[in-house]
């Protein structure tokens, strides 16, 4: 592994100690952003202008006359407007740069951070005994992205899937399960489709017999009670629902093309044994108070109508606990036990305010301490083509494999119609490729916590803003570096480059900075972006500048080096996003 130093960064370092040769006593960032009259323009020779009470122009050509420049990096630099300065690089240090991220794999040159932290990310929790819908749908996707941006900055990451697999609604689903004894198969289902019918069937039959018959209702209740205390053959019962569940979840995140380990799904049930003692350490404390026999948490500033103080059950008049208490509990597992730095909630947006009261609470109680941070990553709606949440025509919620597999075949269409070569299979396996991709590139491009429309024919669409667009630039990379034969491609530092080459390349030389940030915001769309524009700058590459054609054996190597990096971080990239690169499509 050997990291490479970004320009950027180079850059930077030469501006500042060239500032600082200047002006001994100033310590400001140069302030690097891209531009299109140079390479790069620095914003920052103002701000130590005006700290130094110093003209900014003046300052600035003093600066430019302590910069060295050449062929190494920066090749001409010059003040413009009120005190900025235009900076543009050399070819050769454009081309050394890239050839170094060259050979250092998939980490294409990107140091992992020295000093990492412990992140456990909470995603994709759907609940026991019910179908997922598109917001299970976006949990899914965005936190499974943000693990593989985080897992590439070297941060840690520990998943917990909290799923819904607790609660009143068990007393009735087990006791009818008691009553009718052969409505699940006794051995699991390994039929995820299979699983989750039969445990719509039990659910609507249980459900009819509790609102029609008083007698059952009771029945269910006592069942409740069963199952808290811990009653075996309640359990045993209640784990049947759990591992039929389960079969359902894991074919709907294998048909997501997405890997969720056995050992992090932890569901609330997880942590009862530990709410009794959550629940005594607050009201010892004083965090939580008495409030007509339940026991709950005030704030301040968290109101609902008329005024009234929305206060954070801990615990119900009738000693049960509920979902706050589960997730009170986990914090403290999550800190204590599994030592988190952060932890990262991606749940809907809907559920912000019980983040709050939960963060807010564990912070008074002292289980989060200023050294860990809790986020809600709480991500928007999605909504059909009619601008309201997404449902069916008949108005019900939309079944996530309908609508996965629906995607899938769109995108078997938009494959045959171009595909030339590929045979039947190879187009049913590009299609859920381009399908699943599809879903998922249109749920993490926009920012997450917009809403957006849930469009098919957009998503697979060839132009614009979709993966389709980004796996046909990686794909026609594969074609060019196979149709170029015996030319391997080669970096040739001493050419010089075309504007469109330099400008694809100081994109390439942004892909780790640009990941870093990704990461540290939580924002997968800001990657999604730049891989974006990593395809339209290689089109425009690909457009001015010929490619096995060139003038020269060393000018054909070294673009074929340029498409080659290109295609590199365009799959890195859209894997970190749990996205595939076919190699043809
Ligand atoms: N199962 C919940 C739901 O479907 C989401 C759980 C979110 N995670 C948490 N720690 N509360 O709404």
């Amino acid at each position: 592994m050997a990291s490479v130093t970004s320009l950027t960064d180079l850059v930077n370092q030469r501006l500042a100690s060239a500032l600082s040769a200047t002006l001994p006593e100033a310590s400001v960032d140069p302030l690097l952003r891209r531009s299109d009259r140079a390479d790069y323009q620095a914003n920052g020779i103002l701000a130590a202008a005006k700290k130094a009470k110093a003209n900014p122009r003046e300052l600035a050509t003093q600066v430019v006359s302590n910069i060295t420049t050449g062929a190494d990096l920066i090749q001409d630099v010059e003040v413009s407007g009120p005190g900025f300065l235009n900076l543009t690089l050399s070819d050769k240090a454009i081309t050394e740069n890239l050839a170094a991220r060259y050979t250092d794999g998939d980490r294409l040159g990107v140091a992992a951070k020295a000093n990492p932290g412990i992140t456990v990310i909470d995603y994709a929790q759907p609940n026991v005994a019910k179908e997922m819908h598109v917001g299970h749908l976006r949990s899914a996707v965005i936190g499974d992205a943000l693990r593989g941006m985080l897992d590439f900055t070297g941060e840690q990451t520990i998943g917990r899937h909290h799923i819904g697999d607790w609660g009143t609604q068990f007393g009735m689903l087990i006791q009818y399960l008691i009553e009718n004894p052969d409505q699940l198969s006794p051995e699991t289902d390994t039929d995820g489709e299979q699983a989750m019918s039969n445990l719509n069937r039990v659910y609507k039959a249980s459900r009819a017999v509790f609102d029609a018959d008083e007698d059952f209702k009771e029945r269910a209740r006592k069942r409740v009670v069963a199952l808290q205390s811990g009653d075996k053959e309640t359990l045993d019962l209640w784990q049947r629902f759990v591992d039929e569940s389960k079969v359902y979840f894991y074919s709907v995140f294998e048909k997501l093309d997405m890997e969720i380990r056995d050992d992090e799904i932890v569901g609330e049930s997880a942590y009862n044994d530990g709410m009794p003692e959550t629940a005594r350490l607050l009201e010892e404390s004083g965090v939580a108070v008495r409030s007509e026999g339940a026991l709950v948490v005030f704030f301040d500033d968290i109101r609902g109508k008329d005024d009234q103080p929305v206060p954070l059950i801990v615990q119900k008049a009738d000693g049960g606990f509920g979902y706050a208490a589960s997730d009170l509990t986990a914090i403290r597992n999550r800190v204590a036990d599994l030592h988190a730095t952060s932890l990262l909630y991606v749940v809907d947006v809907r559920q912000s305010l019980h983040f709050k009261m939960v963060f807010e609470t564990a912070r008074r109680a002292g289980w989060l301490t200023d050294d860990v941070t809790a986020h809600n990553m709480g991500y928007g709606t999605v909504l059909g083509a009619d601008g309201k949440p997404f449902k069916t025509r008949a108005g019900e919620t939309v079944r996530l494999e309908d609508l996965l597999d629906e995607a899938v075949q769109r995108a078997a269409e938009v494959v045959r119609d171009k595909a030339q070569d590929l045979t039947e299979d190879e187009i049913q396996e590009r299609a859920q490729q381009v399908g699943i991709g599809a879903v998922k590139y249109a749920d993490l491009s926009t920012s997450p916590n917009r809403d957006y429309k849930f469009d098919l024919d957009q998503m697979v669409s060839l132009n614009g803003d979709t993966s389709v667009y980004l796996q046909y630039a990686y794909a026609r990379i594969q074609s060019i570096l196979r149709k170029a034969g015996e030319v391997r491609p080669a970096a040739h530092p001493e050419l010089e480059l075309h504007a469109a080459e330099r400008a694809l390349g100081l994109h390439l030389d942004a892909f780790g900075d640009t990941v870093f940030e990704a990461a540290a915001e939580y924002a997968p769309h800001k990657l999604a972006a730049y891989l974006y524009q990593l395809a339209s700058l290689y089109t425009s590459f690909y457009d001015k500048c010929p490619v096995l054609k060139a003038d020269t054996t060393e000018q054909v190597e070294n673009r074929l080096f340029l498409c080659d990096l290109t295609a590199r971080t365009l799959h890195q990239g859209m894997a970190l996003l749990g996205i595939r690169t076919p190699e043809r499509l």
